[in-house]
């Protein structure tokens, strides 16, 4: 019997009724839980994000290459999760890994002030996106592939639910989500949901592309985003 299915025959031996497939991807308690129910403190919050700034840029913007998502304007409880995941080792990034622990930035508290800080952050006008502009063959039918297969999760629009913790992923930069997508579909992000990875597992490298391309070219409203590309966060003069 494997560790993860012995874990959850121990759970429904004290009558906790939740799948096994559930526990990676959303484990009960634990630092995501404590910190969601924490009032945030936006001072403190621009103070932790000045560690990510690092690399996400002050701005949250991250980079068209991919190298880093873009953080600015995601719902705070897929930040917390994400976080959550990434000090747990649940899901692997050693980059940040180091960035990201207790002893740099604090616990659960600090977890909420820089989430809360970085959701109200306005969003990249001119995020990175895929190679085939609207109107052509790929975007048609990277928009289908969307509609029949991610909309019930992301939203119309790739706005994601906070509360299920499905993350918006309009605006997102198209290098990064396409090695997402990638790692998720082939099992090496450990954290997804296991409900995406059954709805995606045989989408080809090319429906891969072309869906992405479509959400990388969903406009973000207006309401949401920086005047312009060249915005710097006055939060670091
Ligand atoms: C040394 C560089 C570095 C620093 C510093 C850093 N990060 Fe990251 N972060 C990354 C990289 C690289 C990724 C993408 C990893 C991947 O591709 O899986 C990432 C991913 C993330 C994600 C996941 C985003 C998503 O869309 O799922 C979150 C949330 C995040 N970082 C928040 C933070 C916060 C908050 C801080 C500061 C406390 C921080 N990061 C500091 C490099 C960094
Ligand atoms: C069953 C719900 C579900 C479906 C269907 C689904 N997703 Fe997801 N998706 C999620 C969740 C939940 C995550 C975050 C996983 C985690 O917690 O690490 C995610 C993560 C992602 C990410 C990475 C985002 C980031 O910021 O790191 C991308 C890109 C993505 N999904 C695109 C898609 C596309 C495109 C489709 C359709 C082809 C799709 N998803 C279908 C639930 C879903």
């Amino acid at each position: 019997m494997n560790k993860r299915l012995m874990v959850s025959v121990a759970a429904a031996a004290f009558g906790v009724a939740f799948s096994s497939a559930s526990l990676a991807w959303l484990e009960k308690g634990g630092e995501r839980e404590e910190a969601l129910h924490l009032k945030p403190d936006l001072e403190n919050g621009r103070d932790v994000f000045e560690v990510c700034a690092g690399c996400h840029l002050t701005e949250g913007w991250g980079k068209k290459d991919g190298t880093f998502p873009q953080l600015a304007g995601q719902h705070k409880e897929v930040l917390i999760k994400q976080l959550a995941d990434i000090r747990e080792g649940n899901r692997d990034n050693p980059t940040m890994y180091p960035f990201a622990q207790p002893s740099a930035i604090g616990g659960p508290q600090a977890l909420a002030d820089v989430v809360a800080y970085i959701q109200k952050l306005p969003m990249n006008p001119d995020n990175g996106k895929g190679e085939w502009p609207e109107g052509t063959p790929e975007f048609e039918q990277g928009k289908k592939l969307f509609h029949d297969n991610c909309v019930k999760c992301h939203g119309e629009h790739g706005e994601g639910k906070a509360a299920k913790f499905y993350p918006r992923i309009q605006g997102q930069h198209y290098k990064y989500m396409l090695r997402q997508f990638e790692w998720i579909r082939d099992g090496k992000r450990r954290n997804a949901n296991p409900d995406m990875v059954k709805q995606i597992k045989n989408f080809s490298d090319k429906e891969m592309k072309m869906v992405i391309n479509y959400v990388s070219r969903i406009p973000v409203p207006k309401k949401d985003l920086a005047p312009s590309a060249d915005w710097l966060n006055p939060d670091f003069d």
